[in-house]
């Protein structure tokens, strides 16, 4: 592989995992790291040893040599800083969801495109062995078709409170949910087409929120696919301080269940109670992420999920909000 040199916006969760991903790559180097929060910058760059340390995105795009930026911030300013990069003619590995608006997520889509430049949106459980094996479970015919798959969990208001933000965050709807709405194409092999959804905002007095706009907080979703099969979540981010739910996580078909125990372990139960378990496997997502990010620049191959994937999964919860709003059903 050629040498990639890496700019990395964002110092928090994710900025830190893109980071140290990178570092590791074989053939890749992180030159430098940029974040409005310039203490966190500095300690990224003393965790592993970065050369440059940048506050504004924009100084950091200007440092010589990059071939690629991995996107980490908050998901409201994702597109102000991915498309600045792209028309700077830098890859783009941009953390999920695409946005929060529908027009963002297309301004990110056309800059890619009319700059020719590979554009990785961080669909990370694309990387997990378990979803591949669900996938292969389910078109395999393991507990028949169609399936219905379901997820319940609920915790606190999260602590990290842009995320809960209608412009910044757009709250579990949009942030959490995409992981769903993309996984659920992968392991049905088919497309969304219609959504339904209730949902309350419990966190709206909550003393912890005063300086955002809480999105709607609790919910639950229910989306059809041409395929006949249908996904489920039941969310919850507006618990209080300290309050949480079990998870609850699997697929239900004609001819049995397949339990999602945590990101690496499946146990599927046929009829008479005979059960097959699956554990152990891979759940090392970002390292595979980064490195297929890596290998789609290098031997010019295509993303594993782009722009496009992100619009898809971005209109399932945008459609998610609007059945909330109106009380009916969206066909997407
Ligand atoms: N793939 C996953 O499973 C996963 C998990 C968590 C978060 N995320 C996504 O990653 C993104 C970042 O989330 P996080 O958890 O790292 O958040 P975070 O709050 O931990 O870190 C975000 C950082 O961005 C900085 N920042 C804000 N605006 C900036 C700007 N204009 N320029 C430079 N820096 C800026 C902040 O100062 C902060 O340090 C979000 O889009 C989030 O949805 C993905």
């Amino acid at each position: 592989m050629e040498q990639l040199n890496i700019c990395v916006i964002g110092a928090g969760d994710l900025g830190t995992v893109h980071t140290e991903q990178w570092q590791a790559l074989p053939g890749a180097e992180v030159l430098a790291i940029c974040d409005i929060d310039e203490t966190r910058a500095l300690a990224a760059q003393k965790k592993f040893g970065i050369d440059a340390v940048y506050t504004d995105y924009r100084e950091a795009f200007d440092h010589s040599g990059i071939d690629a930026v991995s996107v980490a911030i908050p998901s409201g300013v994702h597109r102000i800083v991915s498309e600045a990069a792209m028309r700077r003619g830098y890859h783009v590995l941009c953390e999920k969801p695409i946005a929060v608006t529908r027009q963002d997520g297309e301004a990110m889509v056309t800059a890619a495109q009319e700059c020719g430049v590979k554009f990785a949106l961080g669909f990370c459980k694309r990387f997990l062995e378990q979803v591949h094996k669900l996938r292969e479970l389910v078109q395999g015919g393991a507990i028949g078709r169609p399936v219905f798959y379901r997820h319940a969990s609920g915790i606190s208001v999260r602590p990290k409170l842009w995320i809960m933000d209608k412009e910044m965050g757009g709250g579990p709807i949009i942030d959490m949910a995409c992981h769903y709405f993309d996984q659920w194409r992968l392991i049905f092999d088919s497309e969304p087409v219609q959504v339904k959804a209730s949902g309350l905002t419990l966190s709206t007095d909550s003393p912890l929120m005063t300086e955002y706009d809480p999105e709607v907080d609790t919910v639950t979703i229910l989306v059809e696919f041409a395929s006949g099969d249908v996904g489920s979540l039941s969310l919850s981010w507006g618990l209080p301080p300290g309050v949480s739910t079990e998870t609850m996580e699997d697929v239900l078909g004609p001819d049995g269940v397949i339990a999602v125990n945590g990101l690496d372990e499946l146990v599927v139960q046929t009829e008479g109670g005979e059960t097959e378990l699956f554990d152990g496997l891979d759940a090392n997502m970002f390292e595979r992420e980064i490195a297929a990010f890596a290998e789609a620049i290098c031997e010019d191959k295509p993303v594993a999920a782009g722009g496009e994937d992100g619009m898809i999964a971005l209109q399932v919860s945008l459609a998610a909000l609007q059945s909330i709003e109106t009380g009916q059903v969206v066909t997407l």
